[in-house]
């Protein structure tokens, strides 16, 4: 069958990889005509099965793992497991994330393999005794790691709904940390920018990440203590992270720094099953997230606020659908603020929030004149933001039977807290940032959350991360997600309204310049091209705050075509690849 992969100009291709090249996205453009999005390169079609990641090699890996007999969860448990090896920024076995998926017979659930806090977390652990938030203690070193979920995640996936043995799904991530993996510009970078911070969180006993001189586009990366730790899981599934030598390696290094995970964390971490969210949205059926992760919740409420008007007639990126958008934003981010935690800890009116009649009222507060109603105005009751940091990523995947994943898996910030495991050679997670430190006032950054988000022994933290999934007449239609902290929800809802409202291909709605609003700080972000200087006037006139932000996000689509084919748009401002047969 013929092979159809696409990657990126920056991306170095290794000598396992094959297939030709179809297409390379362009740049984004701005916008030409007042309705469409901005041209992009031809996205990427497969007949049959598709992935479409952050990472060429994880692409392939999963699209291997479909040729060979597996299905779409199988595929997704390789290609997590390639991405703690080949984009060691964000893809773990030390961190955790969120699955939505649909099965081929429409059904459809998420699996939450969040990170928890520690059981000798507490809730002011991060502040002095003058109840100050010590800078950094929650960002980087040992302090900041949550219990990781994402081996139990895999192990869980795999044992409900996967095909193939767990040997032959690990065995890709194997390969590719003992023998190495080529670097793309972009990781090497990555690398080099974080040389101070690998030394500095791994005092005595610099990890592989390390070295005097810089890494370039093409060096080859091995990971032989990571491999060591993947063949581990390889051979004893959970217990080999949980128990046993990783375990014993995790410990150590938490003695060594003054982290808090116990051998008690570890074993008794357990990750869920949960319904997932549904909501409609012009004839679509939208399956999302539910809480800890904010994301499902906000976007739901934010598609009902936008669905009385049409979108399609006010024009893309026009000021009045700007206005439009941003307002519902506005009100939906408010929300999340003061509403929104782990729902085992505390009660979380989803119910409320996604009644018709409730975003239907928060909606007529949306001035008809395109005129900005200040965040100051928009309360839902005492209580202010937490935002994340975006370095995080997602894959998309569906098979030849029609089952589909959308995964978001994260480490947090760039390389999570630094903390490389001595000896098992894996990144942990700083996970613990995206609780609130001190709720209700700002933070290192900052930044300010919730009394929802509240730190608890065991708690898991808030998380905005968006995986989704769009059905229509009972036919799977669209697979999206990205990377991005807080402006993840937007940049989701952005997928569903370019291919919903605007007709847009898998790879234009990846390519569009993004725009994002979360109530405070009460600002428009713009990404260059997004908005041609007049909109950006009129929308200041407006009362709207419109700033220029360097792209964010990395957004990765399947889109459904009526004939059954499967178009991949990965994002161009990453290495992102769609491969599939
Ligand atoms: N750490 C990013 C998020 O969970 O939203």
């Amino acid at each position: 069958m013929p092979t159809f992969f696409c990657f990126r100009p920056a991306t170095l291709v290794l000598a396992l990889l094959a297939g030709p090249v179809l297409a390379q996205p362009a740049r984004p453009t701005p916008p030409t005509t007042a309705n469409q999005l901005p041209p992009a390169a031809a996205p990427v079609v497969a007949r049959h099965a598709l992935v479409v990641s952050a990472h060429p090699v994880a692409s392939k890996v999963g699209r291997d793992v479909m040729q060979q007999g597996g299905n779409a969860y199988d595929a997704a448990v390789a290609v997590q497991f390639a991405l703690a090896v080949v984009l060691p920024v964000a893809g773990n076995i030390g961190g955790g994330g969120f699955i939505v998926y649909r099965s081929k017979d429409g059904t459809a659930g998420t699996l939450d393999f969040r990170e928890t806090a520690p059981a000798a977390a507490s809730r002011d652990m991060y502040l002095d005794a003058q109840g100050n938030v010590v800078p950094g203690r929650s960002t980087a070193g040992p302090l900041a790691v949550g219990t990781p979920g994402s081996v139990a995640g895999m192990e869980a996936l795999h044992k409900k709904l996967g095909k193939l043995s767990w040997a032959k799904l690990v065995a890709p991530a194997v390969r590719l940390a003992r023998y190495g993996v080529a670097l793309t510009e972009k990781e090497a970078a990555g690398l080099n920018r974080t040389q101070a911070d690998f030394t500095k969180y791994n005092p005595g006993s610099p990890p592989v990440f390390v070295r005097p001189t810089p890494w370039q586009k093409g060096d080859t990366l091995k990971q032989p203590a990571l491999a060591a730790t993947l063949e581990r899981i390889q051979d004893q599934g959970r217990a080999g992270f949980y128990q046993g030598r990783t375990a014993e390696l995790l410990l150590a290094e938490m003695k060594k720094g003054g982290g808090l995970l116990t051998q008690q964390d570890l074993t008794s971490y357990q990750p869920k099953w949960r319904d997932a969210l549904r909501g409609t949205y012009r004839g679509y059926d939208v399956i999302t997230m539910p809480p800890p992760s904010s994301g499902g919740v906000a976007l739901l409420q934010i598609l009902q606020m936008l669905e009385p008007s049409n979108l399609g007639k006010l024009g893309y990126h026009t000021p009045a659908a700007v206005a439009l958008i941003t307002e519902a934003e506005r009100r939906a981010y408010a929300d999340r603020a003061t509403y929104l935690g782990d729902p085992d800890f505390g009660r979380v009116p989803v119910a409320q929030l996604l009644a018709k009649d409730y975003n239907k009222q928060r909606g007529t507060t949306i001035r008809s004149d395109g005129q900005a109603t200040p965040s100051t105005q928009i309360t839902a009751s005492p209580g202010l933001l937490h935002y994340e940091s975006d370095q995080t990523t997602h894959y998309d995947i569906v098979d030849a039977q029609g089952n589909a994943v959308s995964c978001t898996t994260t480490l947090n910030g760039a390389y999570g807290s630094k903390v490389v495991v001595e000896g098992a050679g894996f990144l942990l997670n700083n996970e613990m940032d995206d609780f609130s430190s001190k709720p209700g006032v700002p933070n290192a950054y900052g930044l300010v959350g919730g009394v929802a988000n509240a730190i608890q022994p065991g708690k898991r933290m808030l998380s905005s991360m968006t995986p989704t999934i769009l059905a229509k007449n009972g036919k799977l239609a669209l697979v999206t997600g990205s990377p991005g902290g807080s402006t993840i929800i937007t940049t989701v809802l952005q997928s569903i309204l370019s291919v919903v409202d605007y007709g847009a291909n898998a790879e234009q709605t990846a390519a569009a310049p993004r725009l994002h609003h979360q109530w405070l700080p009460d600002q428009l972000d713009v990404e260059a091209g997004a908005l041609p200087p007049a909109t950006v006037q009129t929308l200041k006139e407006k009362g709207f705050n419109p700033q220029p932000r360097a792209p964010w996000g990395r957004l990765d689509v399947i889109r459904i075509l009526p004939n059954g084919q499967l178009e991949g748009g990965p994002d161009p401002r990453g290495d992102d690849a769609a491969v599939g047969y």
